[in-house]
């Protein structure tokens, strides 16, 4: 392995465009910041990198929709995105922006170079032009007839109804999808790297040198590379972006993919007067963190930039992350489903760590993962507060209960095979986790060190020194405990769960700052002893030392502020106005072919999972807090169940006990405002009136329905 001497991690320049959302830091904010925090924490001289993208399509169209210019957007988004990484303590050295000035400096220096020589391609297009808004028009921005099916919508680079695809030259009557105007061909000129001119290079560079990286970054590298590169034009027609520095090239910008990049290196020249030591000193480790869709910008393009340009770093690492979902959905901006860091942070106030801890043990690492409410309720009920949480407050409450509130001494003579054991995992356990982190599999490092709290409640449990003291109490002559032994087993098992706690509060540092600093409060010890040297010591905290009260590291998460989360993902869910991606796109034309509720064609056995009885209604009424809801007892002949129903809008209590109702009784319990639900009471609705659907006439409950 080569000897790095110094680190530059840089993380995806998000576009200022809108809020964050959970899944940015899933992708990439997260991962970075675990690993810059434990290179630190190892006092290696790194620099943390990120900044918001500025230029591009996505900001002039978010411009248009909100009806102002593109500078208030990013001014707007900008400040918004660098609050929320702070709140989560994504503990950049710099948040710059790539509308700064030593930024258009930068990357139109670097296009000039290549420029200079003559390293770009000069090629001049037709392409379609929207007169009235004075712009070129992207392949999406451009609607017409498929000339294959006659879908009157067809976009410039695809049919999305029969999936054909397109070029904007053969749709009929094509319009602009900015101004509904007729466009017109006009003749532009643009700059064109030729990437197949490095395919050599990279693929000796990616496929033979670093076929360490993680499988999804690799393999898509490769089929790129297998596929055959071209030249890909790196300017185009707007008014905004870095100027093209050339006479001749009014209108034009550099594209947003040639300059954001260069971005990393312009926030590195506004941080340090040192930048060129890490951006071009062959022992600087460089360590991009993004997000899937950006593997080819960052393992191609970039790197055959800096190749072209000569003098830079390359990367040594890309570890991606795949996406991740949000309750079984993809995330969509437009549609609005996602959880936004600023609600979060709003809604969860001083629980940042939760949030990272969910999203690290969950991390898209190898493949999507789904985030949902319950799983962050779960990870934080059952392992933070059940695991982590309760082994150090156990811990403290024991020690000021059994020794004094004070370090108790180890009285090595008296060690057996547990406490020895339980000594050795501490370095064990940190060997592990440096190997994870150091190979960037978060969530395995992170599973360690709980993995470590586990080990520690099981050894406590196991010694269980309250029964030793119980004992001494109970019967003082007890013989097995005589001459201070009792007091002494105590002692070492305390002694080394505090050293254990302190080894904790080094190991979760990365992942978990906010608790870190938590703990060393408890502990009263100074940041300092965060340092990642000190991790595998068992002689940390000082024998008689006072050591503070115990305060709680993590809270409960209750049912009711989970069902509000997903309540507010489904009520904010909106239909997408304009598309910002065509996936989504694609969403919206197929289901526009269907009757309002259609669903798929299903065989008997689905249908005959469903248990469906009879039931009276015996008893009502309203669920505190909840206007739509109604508590049930339903009498199914054979037991009464508890249904919790949303139908309170509809019906008043008293109203409806005695009726009888078709109830799906095999349905997984659900729990809605700490109720638990067992069931589902059928109902048919009529222009937003529901009714019950009832067997024509009073039969016996628990009968069957089929
Ligand atoms: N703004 C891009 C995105 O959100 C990422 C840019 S990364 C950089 O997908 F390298 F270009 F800066
Ligand atoms: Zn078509």
């Amino acid at each position: 392995m080569k000897d790095f001497k110094r680190y530059l991690v840089t993380a995806a320049l998000p576009y200022a465009n809108g809020p964050v959302h959970i899944g940015h830091l899933a992708g990439c904010y997260l991962p970075a910041d675990i690993y810059v925090r434990y290179q630190r924490a190892r006092k290696q001289d790194i620099k943390f990198i990120c900044g918001s993208d500025e230029h591009g399509v996505p900001i002039t169209i978010r411009a248009m929709k909100e009806g102002i210019t593109p500078q208030q957007v990013v001014d707007k988004y900008h400040a918004l995105i660098k609050d929320s990484f702070a709140a989560m303590g994504i503990s950049f050295d710099i948040f710059s922006r790539t509308s700064n000035p030593v930024h258009h400096e930068t990357s139109s220096a670097f296009f000039k170079k290549l420029y200079d020589e003559g390293l770009f391609e000069e090629k001049e297009t037709e392409q379609f032009y929207d007169e009235e808004k004075h712009t070129f028009l992207a392949d999406r921005y451009i609607t017409g007839t498929c000339p294959i099916c006659s879908n009157p919508n067809a976009y410039g680079d695809q049919c999305e109804k029969c999936g054909t695809s397109l070029s904007p030259e053969q749709l009929i009557n094509p319009k602009s999808a900015l101004s509904d105007a007729v466009p017109v061909k006009r003749k532009t000129k643009h700059w064109y790297f030729p990437l197949q001119n490095y395919e050599s290079f990279l693929k000796k560079w990616i496929l033979e040198e670093h076929t360490e990286w993680k499988n999804n970054v690799f393999g898509q590298c490769k089929s790129w590379l297998d596929n055959g590169l071209q030249s890909r034009a790196m300017t185009r027609d707007s008014n905004w972006g870095v100027k093209v520095p050339l006479p001749d090239a009014e209108g034009k910008v550099l594209y947003v993919w040639f300059d954001a990049p260069i971005g990393y290196i312009s926030a590195t020249k506004e941080l340090t007067e040192q930048w060129a030591d890490y951006w071009q000193q062959e022992d600087t480790k460089l360590v991009h963190f993004i997000g899937k869709d950006n593997i080819v910008f960052h393992c191609i393009i970039f790197p055959a930039m800096l190749k072209a340009h000569g003098g830079y770093v390359l990367p040594d690492n890309v570890p991606a992350n795949e996406f991740l979902n949000i309750e079984g959905d993809k995330v969509s901006t437009s549609r609005n489903w996602a959880v936004w860091v600023n609600d979060y942070i709003n809604d969860f106030p001083d629980q940042q760590d939760i949030l990272r801890y969910v999203l690290c043990s969950n991390a898209p690492e190898t493949k999507d993962n789904d985030f949902t409410w319950k799983d962050f309720q779960d990870r934080n009920n059952s392992e933070l507060v059940a695991i982590f949480g309760n082994f150090v407050n156990r811990t403290f409450v024991l020690m000021h209960k059994l020794c004094g509130g004070k370090v108790p001494p180890l009285h090595e003579a008296l060690l057996d095979d547990a406490d020895k054991n339980m000594l050795a995992e501490f370095d064990a356990a940190r060997g592990r986790v440096e190997k994870n982190l150091e190979e960037y599999r978060f969530r395995d490092a992170l599973f360690e060190v709980i993995d470590l709290a586990r080990k520690g409640n099981k050894y406590m449990q196991d010694k269980g020194p309250w029964l030793i003291d119980k004992e001494l109490k109970n019967n003082p002559d007890s013989e097995r405990y005589a001459n201070g032994v009792g007091q002494q087993l105590i002692d070492n098992c305390l002694h080394i769960c505090l050293q254990l706690t302190a080894n904790l509060s080094i190991l979760i540092n990365p992942f978990l700052p906010f608790t870190a600093r938590k703990m060393c409060g408890m502990m009263k010890v100074v940041e300092k002893m965060l340092d990642w040297e000190n991790a595998g010591k068992t002689k940390l905290l000082s024998v008689g030392y006072t050591l503070r009260a115990p305060e709680l590291l993590f809270r409960k998460i209750e049912d009711a502020e989970v069902e509000a989360q997903v309540e507010k993902l489904r009520a904010g869910l909106v239909k997408p106005v304009a598309t910002e991606n065509k996936q989504e796109e694609k969403k919206e034309t197929v289901e526009v072919n269907k009757r309002e509720g259609e669903k798929e064609t299903i065989v008997f056995d689905d249908f005959a999972k469903i248990e469906l009885r009879v039931g009276t209604i015996v008893q009502a009424e309203k669920v505190e807090k909840a206007d739509k809801l109604l508590k049930l007892e339903v009498d199914l002949g054979f037991e009464k169940r508890t249904i919790v129903s949303g139908i309170a809008l509809h019906f008043a209590p008293d109203q409806i006990i005695g009726q009888q109702v078709v109830v799906v009784v095999n349905l997984a319990p659900r729990k809605m405002r700490g109720i638990e639900s067992n069931g589902m009471i059928l109902m048919a609705e009529e222009n937003g009136k529901l009714y019950f659907v009832q067997p024509g006439t009073s039969i016996a409950p628990g009968s069957g329905v089929s």
